[in-house]
């Protein structure tokens, strides 16, 4: 494989698009927002740069990988030859399977189609192509430049020869796949997401605050980062959706969205990006907690 294209130049696609050229493919990103593309190329090239001022590449990398990028917003003549298309538009189940649609009536018969999606399952997107067996899972991890995992999901058609090809692939890029099979949230969120829901929950009934809950699983358990204060990052909508995909995939209530993350995604407040969550970002600092008055209880003298 030496031709790549990548839909969508968000947060996801424009880190994915980087990784791929900086190992050598040819890489198109695409995006229906021409600011997007903007946006996505001033941020590969500040990534790069700190990257060059660490010395962890060379001036030479650091050109090479530019020059190995272009952006387009004609899907058409952006996927007509192309090995593979990693698709990173936004988490919408219409937008995904019309993108999908397309890009089996576009792309060459050869050409495998991978989508990074966090919870839509990978047997619903292969269902709405006539290629099935080549449709595949690529979920990366935020920022993908860093993070070392490809979570490759294998849908209920995808084939032997399309999952080696993305396993052996992903390895070139420098990262480190596991195959797990197209069930509910994966393996990653399925784990993940009940386990910051339960850290809600546990603020929710008041069995401790905020900065406890977040500073007991940081020291006790060596996470990097508390449940609360990850999920502020990771948008407490995305949670939210992601907790419903659960919920309703399995059909038990043990995955059902704790009721105070219901009332702050209904209230607006979804964490760093809109600048509230369990902590407050407006002030550039997550000093002020924002669910304060889920208080941990006083202790009986
Ligand atoms: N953000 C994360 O931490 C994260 C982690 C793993 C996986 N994901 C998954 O990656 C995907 C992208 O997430 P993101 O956070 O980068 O989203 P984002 O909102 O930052 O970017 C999505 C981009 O897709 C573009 N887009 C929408 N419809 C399009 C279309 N029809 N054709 C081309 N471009 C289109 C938008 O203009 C936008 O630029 C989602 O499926 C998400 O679930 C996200």
């Amino acid at each position: 494989m030496k031709k790549v294209s990548v839909i969508g130049s968000g947060t996801m696609g424009n880190g994915i698009a980087h990784v791929f050229a900086q190992n050598g493919f040819s890489t198109t990103l695409i995006d229906i927002n021409p600011l997007a593309l903007e946006k996505a190329m001033a941020t590969i090239k500040k990534n790069l740069d700190r990257m060059l001022s660490k010395g962890t590449i060379s001036e030479a990398q650091l050109n090479q990988t530019l020059q190995s990028i272009s952006t387009s917003s004609d899907l058409k003549s952006a996927v007509a030859d192309v090995d593979l298309v990693v698709e990173a538009a936004t988490e919408n189940l219409e937008i995904k399977l019309k993108i999908f649609k397309e890009l089996d009536e576009l792309c060459p018969e050869k050409t495998i189609l991978a989508s990074n999606t966090s919870s839509i399952p990978i047997t619903k997107i292969g269902s709405v192509t006539k290629r099935p067996e080549k449709v595949i899972g690529m979920h990366f991890m935020n920022p993908v430049p860093v993070m070392k995992l490809v979570e490759v999901i294998r849908g209920y058609s995808t084939s032997d020869e399309t999952t080696h090809a993305i396993m052996s692939m992903s390895k070139t890029l420098g990262k480190i796949a596991t195959e797990v099979n197209d069930m509910p949230g994966f393996i990653s969120n399925r784990i993940l997401m009940p386990m910051i829901n339960e850290a809600i929950f546990s603020l929710y009934e008041g069995v401790a605050g905020v900065e406890e809950i977040d500073t007991v699983m940081k020291l006790g358990m060596a996470h990097p980062m508390g449940p609360l204060q990850l999920a502020d990052f990771i948008g407490l909508d995305v949670c939210y959706n992601i907790l419903n995909v659960l919920f309703v995939g399995f059909g038990n209530p043990k995955y059902a969205p704790c009721p105070l993350l219901t009332n702050m995604v209904t209230a607006g407040h979804l964490g760093v990006k809109s600048g509230k969550g369990f902590y407050d970002y407006s002030l550039g600092t997550k000093d002020l907690i924002i669910a304060s008055r889920f208080k941990k209880p006083e202790l009986q003298s």
